[in-house]
């Protein structure tokens, strides 16, 4: 075996090429029996994780909040929710992950609160004007009694962005700006208060041993200023008044100042959609945001030349600013991909559930697209974030009873989107029925229901298959931890027919995509190092994807 010879990558910058999983603790693992994740769960699954062969974990929001948006609406940015444990839990499960090699990323929400926060509870009881107020986008309304929104702001499901508060005396008053749900209020990024906290909450876990954080909604922070209208409800992201505001990069050169100040190098992940590549390099400049999610590779559909495009433009913008791209497939917003590949491949991007087009969903073609994709995505020059189930091979539960929905996106939609929860389902571990050894033996049922079919989908069934989904994942992530020529570095399409991807890694390896309908003869002299389908006759099947080891 080949040894990797970037070892100074992987200690000093070792978010150029790290894989990572996202562990949405909710639905990891439940240790006392709610039905509801937590850091016990999670501190007893870790091994799993660890056993991956992933570089570091990132653990989406564990903070106190009231779980509107399952922790993307924080009260407390230094507390750890009871539902999920205690900060001496949080900061052992920190130790024992380093123990086992893992690197640990949190999530930080700075472009609101939750309305819980002492800061928007105190806002509430305070005049307008007041200093408690300018820490959120208060303002008055338009017309004659201010009973209308300040501005236009809609959301793409049409309700308004603003929320009217009753004052302290009664009446109706001023209003609060909202990009998301009425009960997570904006911040005013224009606001010391607000930048001084921040800076205090990124020490706060640093010094706790937190290795980085992936940021959420990095683009939204900065609102242009006197708040205007927008000039077309479905106006693009460019010179759009809340997202990709040029002050949202002095907000990072200043987080990217204190990551530095620390001796062990801190990663900072920017959350940005923009429908314009160019716009992401902005966030990873010197001196800003280690590295973006590429989400056009996520949202690509399964096709040759769309995600040659994709992954073109990735690697070439982000080399203009000397980054390296974050590739990923799926994560707790989207629909997983087995479900988005596993249906027609349209010529436009599908993420979230109200992309998916209509038609039957094929679970095996699915499944074989994501194994391929796994190597596809594990080959290229970056780092790569693995979403917790995607391992097991699990799909989008499209068939949660209506009422126990629970996604906020779905309410503000006026129920209109299925939302969320699909992703979002408990994992299976071991055993024959539901919740397959997700919360203990005797517990409430799990908060989402899992299908019965995940019984082949736990890691104990996983782990006596050898062809299973999660021994892929293994002997993939083993071979590009020990690969000289995985992660970062040189890049070199190969010329094939349209509907082939190949690429070349130095030293000596070689990538092969099928996505066509038919089989396709491999180089004889190439060493087979791991398929994602076995191969036939030495050939690739289609949906199919090869590593192989270059003869020339
Ligand atoms: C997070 C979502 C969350 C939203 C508001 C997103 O980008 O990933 O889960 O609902 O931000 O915080």
């Amino acid at each position: 075996m080949r040894t990797r010879t970037t070892t100074s990558t992987r200690a000093s910058a070792w978010w150029r090429d790290a894989a990572v999983y996202q562990v949405y603790p909710r639905s990891f693992r439940d240790a006392d029996g709610d039905g509801v994740g937590d850091i016990a769960g999670l501190l007893s699954g870790l091994r799993h994780i660890a056993d991956l062969g992933v570089d570091a974990i990132w653990i989406s929001p564990w903070y106190s909040s009231p779980m509107v948006d399952h922790g993307y609406d924080v009260a407390g940015h230094r507390e750890v929710d009871p539902l999920f444990g205690t900060l001496g839990e949080a900061e052992a499960l920190i130790d024992k992950a380093h123990e086992l090699g893992l690197r640990v990323l949190l999530d930080i929400v700075p472009n609101h609160t939750s309305d819980q926060h002492p800061w928007f509870k105190a806002a509430l009881t305070a005049p307008p004007g007041s200093p408690a107020r300018q820490r959120y986008h208060f303002c008055r309304g338009r017309g004659a009694d201010g009973e209308s929104p300040p501005n236009n702001w809609r959301s793409k499901f049409g309700h308004s962005h603003w929320t009217r508060v009753i004052e302290p005396d009664g009446t109706p008053g001023e209003w609060y700006l909202h990009l998301f749900a009425p009960s997570q209020p904006d911040l005013n990024w224009d606001n010391a208060d607000v930048r001084e906290d921040f800076d205090s909450i990124l020490r706060f876990w640093f010094d706790r041993g937190v290795d980085g954080f992936r940021i959420d909604s990095a683009h939204g922070l900065v609102k242009q200023s006197g708040l205007p209208d927008l000039s077309l409800p479905d106006q693009g992201v460019r010179n759009h008044p809340y997202w990709h505001q040029e002050k949202v990069h002095d907000v990072y050169r200043s987080w990217r100042q204190i990551a530095d100040s620390y001796s062990q190098p801190r990663a900072l992940v920017a959350e940005v959609w923009a429908d314009e590549p160019s716009l992401l390099t902005d966030y990873v400049r010197p001196g800003e945001l280690h590295t973006v999610f590429s989400f056009d590779f996520l949202s690509a559909p399964w096709r040759a030349d769309v995600l040659r495009r994709v992954i073109d433009d990735s690697i070439a913008e982000l080399a203009s600013v000397d980054a390296s791209p974050a590739w990923t497939l799926s994560n707790h917003d989207v629909v997983r991909h087995v479900s988005r590949y596993g249906r027609l491949q349209l010529d436009r991007p599908v993420a979230f559930s109200t992309d998916l087009p209509d038609g039957p969903l094929d679970l095996e073609l699915g499944e074989r697209r994501a194994r391929a994709a796994i190597l596809l995505m594990l080959a290229l020059p970056g780092s790569a974030f693995l979403y917790q189930g995607e391992e097991l091979g699990l799909w989008e539960v499209e068939d949660i009873p209506e009422h126990l929905l629970q996604d906020p996106s779905r309410q503000q939609s006026g129920d209109s989107v299925r939302g969320r929860d699909g992703c979002r389902v408990p994992l299976p571990w071991f055993g024959e029925r539901p919740s397959f050894g997700f919360s203990p033996d005797g517990s409430v049922p799990s908060w989402l229901p899992q299908p019965e079919m995940w019984r082949e989908h736990t890691v104990e069934a996983q782990n006596r298959d050898p062809d299973s989904m999660l021994h892929l994942y293994r002997s993939a992530l083993r071979l590009r931890r020990s690969d000289a020529a995985l992660g970062e570095g040189a890049f070199t399409w190969d010329v094939t027919p349209p509907q082939i991807l190949s690429f070349r890694r130095e030293p000596g390896f070689r990538c092969v995509v099928n996505l066509s309908v038919e089989s396709v003869p491999l180089r004889p002299d190439d060493e087979v190092l791991l398929s994602s389908c076995p191969l036939i006759d030495g050939q690739l099947r289609p949906d199919t994807s090869v590593w192989l080891h270059r003869s020339r």
